[in-house]
C-alpha cells in the first residue's frame, strides 16, 4: 500500500446534469479540499469511521458526525441534521461537504438539495463504492422504513474528489463491495478494462495507487457518460442495474452485503444470456473466473422461490414482464424485456 503524499495525478470528468455541471477529480486529495470550496459558510457532514481517520485533515469549519451505516440515512438522522444547521447559523449562501462513503454522500447530498429549497454541495468520496458510483450521477436517495432509497433528489454535486488514498483504511469487505460495482462496470461497457482486472489482480487488490486510480478513473468515465445521456433514468442507466434485479431481491432475502449480492446477480444474469444465446459459455468461465479472483460469490444457498417473489414484489407495473439487463458479450451489455416466467424457470435451475 501506498504513503499518502502530495503528489498529483489528477483527472477531471465532467458531467452536464440539469441542476449544474458536476466536476469529478479521480486521484485529488483531502488536503486540497479548501481550494475547491468557499472561504465561509462551509458545513461537513462525515461518519465517526471516516473522522477517526482523517477528522484531522479537514478544513476548518463545523463538523457533524453521524453514525456509520445504513441507519443513518433516515429522516430522524436528517431532522438533526437540518436543525443543526439552522442552529450553526447556515442560509442559502452556505455550502455543504459530505466526507465519506456512500451513505455519507447520499445523506448529505439529499439533506443539501433540500435545505432551504436546496444550497450547492460536494464530496469527496471515501469508499471504493462511492467513488465508482454513488457519489457520481447526482441522484440523492435516502430510506424510508424499510424501504431504500425510496425519497430522494436529482441534484449533481458542484465535485467530487476520489481520493484514492483514502482506501488504504477501507476495511477488506468493503472494498470488495466497491469491486463488484468496478467489475459491473467492465462487464457493461468496457472489454478493455475486463482485462486490465485480470492482468492486475494483485496490484488492486494490494490497492496500488497507479492501479486504482486506473479503475477509478475508468468506472467513473463509464458511469459517468451513462448519466450524462440519460440523467433521469429513463433509458441507458438503467444497463448500470445489470446484475441487480437478481442481486436485490437476494440482498433482501438474505441480508448479505451489497457487493456479493450483486456479484450473485451478475453470475446470474451471465449465466442467463448464456441460456439465452447471447453471451458465449467461454465467456461466463471467464467472468466467473474474475469474480472469484476477487473473493465475490457466484452463487449460495437459496430458496429460489423466494427470491423469485421478492424480485416480483419489487415490480411496480406489469408483472408478467420485466426489463433484464443482459450481456451480448463482455463489455456490451443490453436491456431485453422478458416474461417473468421465462427468469422464474431459468431461476430454478440457477
Ligand atoms: N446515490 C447513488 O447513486 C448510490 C449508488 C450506489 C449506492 N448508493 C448508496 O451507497 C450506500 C453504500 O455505500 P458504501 O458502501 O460506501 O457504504 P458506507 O458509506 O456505509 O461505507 C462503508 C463503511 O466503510 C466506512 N468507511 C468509508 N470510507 C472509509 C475509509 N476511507 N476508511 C475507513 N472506513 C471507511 C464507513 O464508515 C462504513 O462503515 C448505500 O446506502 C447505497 O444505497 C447510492
Ligand atoms: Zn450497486
Amino acid at each position: 500500500m501506498w504513503e499518502r503524499d502530495n503528489e498529483v495525478c489528477m483527472d477531471n470528468i465532467t458531467i452536464q446534469g440539469k441542476s449544474g455541471i458536476s466536476r469529478i477529480m479521480v486521484g485529488e486529495s483531502l488536503p486540497a479540499l479548501s481550494r475547491h470550496i468557499p472561504a465561509t459558510g462551509v458545513f461537513i457532514i462525515t461518519d465517526k469511521n471516516v473522522a477517526a481517520h482523517y477528522h484531522s485533515e479537514f478544513p476548518d469549519f463545523p463538523v457533524y458526525v453521524a453514525e456509520p451505516g445504513e441507519e443513518s440515512k433516515d429522516f430522524a438522522v436528517m431532522t438533526k441534521i437540518w436543525h443543526w444547521l439552522l442552529d450553526q447559523g447556515a442560509d442559502r449562501s452556505s455550502f455543504i461537504v459530505g466526507i465519506g462513503g456512500g451513505v455519507v454522500c447520499d445523506l448529505a447530498g439529499f439533506v443539501a438539495s433540500t435545505f432551504m429549497r436546496g444550497i450547492p454541495f460536494g464530496f469527496v468520496a471515501t469508499s471504493l463504492l462511492a467513488q465508482v458510483d454513488a457519489s457520481v450521477g447526482g441522484k440523492n436517495g435516502v430510506n424510508l422504513g424499510g424501504y431504500k432509497n425510496i425519497i430522494g433528489t436529482f441534484t449533481q454535486p458542484e465535485f467530487v474528489i476520489c481520493d484514492t488514498s483514502m482506501l488504504k483504511t477501507l476495511p477488506d469487505g468493503e472494498f470488495r463491495n466497491g469491486m463488484a460495482e468496478v467489475i459491473k462496470h467492465a462487464l457493461i461497457r468496457d472489454a478493455d478494462k475486463f482485462d486490465f482486472l485480470k492482468n492486475h489482480r494483485n496490484e488492486i487488490l494490494n490497492r496500488e495507487r497507479e492501479a486504482i486510480n486506473h479503475i477509478v478513473n475508468r468506472s467513473v468515465n463509464i458511469k459517468a457518460g451513462i448519466v450524462q445521456a440519460d440523467e433521469l433514468e429513463r433509458g441507458e442507466r438503467r444497463l448500470l442495474n445489470f446484475g441487480h434485479t437478481w442481486g436485490h431481491a437476494v440482498e433482501k432475502e438474505n441480508k448479505i452485503p451489497h457487493g456479493q449480492a450483486v456479484s450473485i446477480g451478475m453470475a446470474f444474469a451471465a449465466s442467463l444470456s448464456v441460456h439465452l444465446g447471447n453471451l458465449k459459455e467461454t465467456e461466463l468461465n471467464d467472468i466467473h473466473l474474475l469474480l472469484q479472483e476477487y473473493k465475490l460469490p457466484l452463487n449460495m444457498e437459496l430458496d429460489k422461490n423466494r427470491v423469485f417473489d421478492t424480485l416480483l414484489r419489487d415490480k411496480k407495473k406489469e408483472k408478467d414482464k420485466m426489463n433484464f439487463v443482459l450481456l451480448k458479450t463482455i463489455g456490451k451489455a443490453f436491456v431485453k424485456e422478458m416474461d417473468t416466467d421465462v427468469i422464474k424457470e431459468f431461476a430454478l435451475t440457477f
